[in-house]
């Protein structure tokens, strides 16, 4: 898969590979201890493409990571959350370019739900983001039957017993009542399978529509149901504080905070 150029400072490509901090690779860059292409070269802030260019300090070859990828998809409902699908239903997959397909879903969204939903390459952002003891909020727009009444949101919020467990509280919003149904807004902290339309059902209100509007730091916003974007640096270095927390599930950089890199695959804009 081609990856376009990208300049970038060797000190940080150095840092990047996790093998000194970046005041560290400073000292080996001005020590003359670092080749690029075979040669020497001791000029701070000189750039190279990590991707093309061979880097090597003390003589020995870098191990390079490939940049972070994370994007945002609006999933429609009718798609199932994997690159794959050996049944050939409809994926995700079919909504990015080719070259987007290298990234892999952060959980998932069930096949009739829609919303936000994040892609990454980066397995340890992605277990963060999973993990429960993180406790990463996602928050649901909500079409159910009938409206819930205050005993019903009082269930919701001081948490349910499901088949697999009690529930942590959620917090839940009455927004919005038509004849038969009304809309709700619900966050939760955990990730568990089907979990919103299960807790929903425990108290006698289907779902009828499920919507993600709202993952960690990150808002759907306006993005257009079908459509895909990068995340800004700054909601990429949101997500890595989430390694920060917990510093033993940090293993792929350890270096700190950084911006995130364009894929140069862009995904589609909008499926029509
Ligand atoms: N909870 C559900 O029930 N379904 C989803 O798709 C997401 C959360």
């Amino acid at each position: 898969m081609p990856i376009t150029s990208a300049q970038v400072r060797l000190q940080k490509v150095i840092a990047r590979s996790g093998l000194a901090s970046r005041r560290a690779a400073e000292t080996l860059i001005q020590e003359g201890r670092v080749t690029v292409n075979g040669k020497t070269v001791t000029v701070l802030g000189t750039c190279i493409d990590p991707n093309r260019d061979h880097v090597k300090v003390n003589g020995r070859h870098l191990k390079t990571q490939p940049p972070d990828i994370f994007l945002m998809l609006h999933k429609p409902g009718g798609y199932v959350s994997t690159m794959n699908d050996p049944l050939d239903r409809p994926t995700i997959a079919d909504l990015l370019e080719t070259g987007s397909i290298r990234t892999f879903p952060v959980g998932r969204l069930d096949s009739d739900s829609e919303g936000l939903l994040l892609l990454t390459n980066n397995g340890d952002i992605a277990q963060a983001c999973l993990h429960p003891r993180n406790h990463v909020n996602k928050t649901y727009l909500v079409k159910i039957k009938g409206s819930l009444d205050n005993e019903d949101m009082t269930k919701l919020k001081n948490g349910l017993l499901l088949e697999d467990g009690p529930t942590a509280p959620a917090h839940v919003r009455r927004i919005r009542q038509t004849e038969a149904n009304s809309w709700i807004e619900m966050t939760i902290s955990e990730g568990r399978n089907h979990q919103v339309k299960r807790m929903l059902d425990c108290v006698g209100h289907p779902v009828i529509k499920l919507k993600r509007v709202k993952f960690g730091p990150l808002a759907l916003g306006d993005l257009p149901i079908g459509a895909s974007r990068y995340l800004s640096d700054e909601e990429a270095n949101a997500l890595r504080t989430l390694l920060h927390r917990h510093p033993s599930s940090r293993s792929r950089n350890q270096i700190g905070p950084r911006p995130s890199k364009r894929n140069p695959h862009r995904p589609r804009k909008q499926r029509t």
